[in-house]
């Protein structure tokens, strides 16, 4: 076995993964990256596209944020669509200075492979079998290789083998799956609509979001099991206007859609996120149905904070914020918890109890007529202050 030496051993290139590495590196901490899949593959993945106004002034301050906010769409506001009206929550009003990024995953991820590899990171893609050997004494294990480590980032996803690796004796699981799955949709058409909209029709909800002004990226609430090629591509543009012609005088311009995929909702938190030398960040140690826009957010979030306890660590020798990270992390983990599940309570349709959709569109009515309410949302929305 070929054995090597790196001061954190980085698992996941994904946004959490590629993140830490950056900010490592710029801080002259030795990294190496091991991803199972391709770069191809990994710049490909069209996921999440809302970044809160912390996610997006994090990326420009590492300085990979050129092509950001040269390309991405700042808005001040998202409407809310139900009982035949749009309601706006008007974030300049409600939380002045705050603002979202519409900016999708992959662009993030194809800025930050680019960066690390500008500044001579060690990535490595298409790597298998990437295990912990120990967390005590920590070590990875990969195609015949050994790498030692001083610390261990499991940044590998909620399907990643570093939570695995923890006895599960030593972690505190709580989760909560929901009745329904969305449909992802990209389509080469102009946005039909200045701000994303959010429907909650009776049809069951709908997102109407964008990537770019020829590109637009829509969701479906749909049955848990469906699979994308369940929906022709008729069906899907007529649902879509079904759930966003309930205003009137809108119209959704409809064109050729170019992917559709399953996103499955779940709630799910483990703690701690730290077990001896091993850091769990992002989607690894929580997940959160994609309502309330956070999963990515929350990556961003933890990395911040990793990366400032890993920097002072090799600057001073203090353990102290590492001590403090998992506490630190899980404050805002459980904040965005709580938003992502109110946001997804609220806007779907859910079958069954009619008492419970009599609250539902109670409280709808009064997020839009309180500004209370409705500054609760802007502020969770566009992403609450940084505790450093
Ligand atoms: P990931 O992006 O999952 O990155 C983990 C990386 O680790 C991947 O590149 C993976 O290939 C790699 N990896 C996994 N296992 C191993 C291994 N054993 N060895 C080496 N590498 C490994 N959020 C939203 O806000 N809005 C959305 O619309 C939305 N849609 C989503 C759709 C899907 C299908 C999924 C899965 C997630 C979606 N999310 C969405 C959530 C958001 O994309 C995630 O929160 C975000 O990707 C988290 O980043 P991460 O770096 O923690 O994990
Ligand atoms: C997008 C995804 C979300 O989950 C969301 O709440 C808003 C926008 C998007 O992919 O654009």
């Amino acid at each position: 076995m070929r054995p090597s030496k790196t001061s954190v051993g980085i698992i996941g290139a994904g946004p959490a993964g590629l993140l830490l590495a950056h900010l490592l590196s710029a801080k002259g901490i030795d990294v190496v990256v091991l991803e199972r899949r391709s770069r191809a593959h990994c710049e490909s993945r069209v996921r999440a596209g809302v970044l809160e106004q912390g996610t997006a002034d994090t990326l420009a301050e590492a300085g990979v944020g050129e092509r950001m906010r040269a390309e991405g769409q700042v808005h001040h506001g998202i409407e809310l669509r139900f009982g035949g009206e749009g309601h706006r929550i008007a974030f300049e009003e409600l939380v002045p200075g705050r603002a979202i990024t519409v900016y999708g995953q992959q662009e993030v991820v194809k800025d930050l492979i680019a960066a690390n590899l500008a500044n001579g990171v060690d990535l490595r893609f298409e790597v298998e079998d990437v295990a912990i050997g120990s967390l005590a004494d920590p070590y990875l294990t990969f195609g015949g290789e050994r790498l030692d480590c001083d610390f261990i980032a499991g940044c590998d996803g909620f399907h990643g083998v570093s939570r695995e690796s923890v006895p599960a004796a030593d972690l505190a699981v709580y989760e909560k799956t929901y009745p329904f799955a969305w449909l992802g949709i990209l389509a080469d058409v102009a946005p039909s609509a200045p701000e994303l909209v959010y429907s909650a029709s009776e049809r069951g909800f709908s997102l109407h979001s964008m990537r770019s002004d020829s590109v637009s990226r829509f969701y479906l609430q749909v049955p848990p099991d469906t699979r994308p090629d369940d929906w022709t591509h008729e069906a899907i543009w007529a649902e879509l206007k079904a759930r966003h012609e309930t205003v009137p005088g809108f119209t959704l311009a409809t064109g050729p859609i170019t992917q559709v995929d399953v996103a499955a909702m779940r709630s799910f938190v483990a703690e701690p996120m730290r077990f001896g030398r091993l850091f769990l960040a992002g989607d690894a140690a929580h997940i959160v149905p994609p309502t309330g826009a956070k999963g990515l957010n929350l990556a961003v979030a933890d990395v911040r904070v990793l990366a400032r306890a890993l920097g002072e660590y090799y600057r001073t020798g203090s353990e102290a914020l590492l001590d403090a990270y998992s506490a630190a992390c899980l404050d805002r983990v459980w904040r965005a918890q709580h938003f992502s599940w109110w946001m997804t309570t609220l806007l779907h349709r859910f079958e069954g109890d009619p008492y419970d959709r009599r609250l539902q569109q109670s409280h709808l009515a009064y997020v839009a007529r309180s500004r209370a309410q409705a500054t609760a949302l802007a502020e969770n929305y566009t992403g609450l202050p940084y505790a450093d």
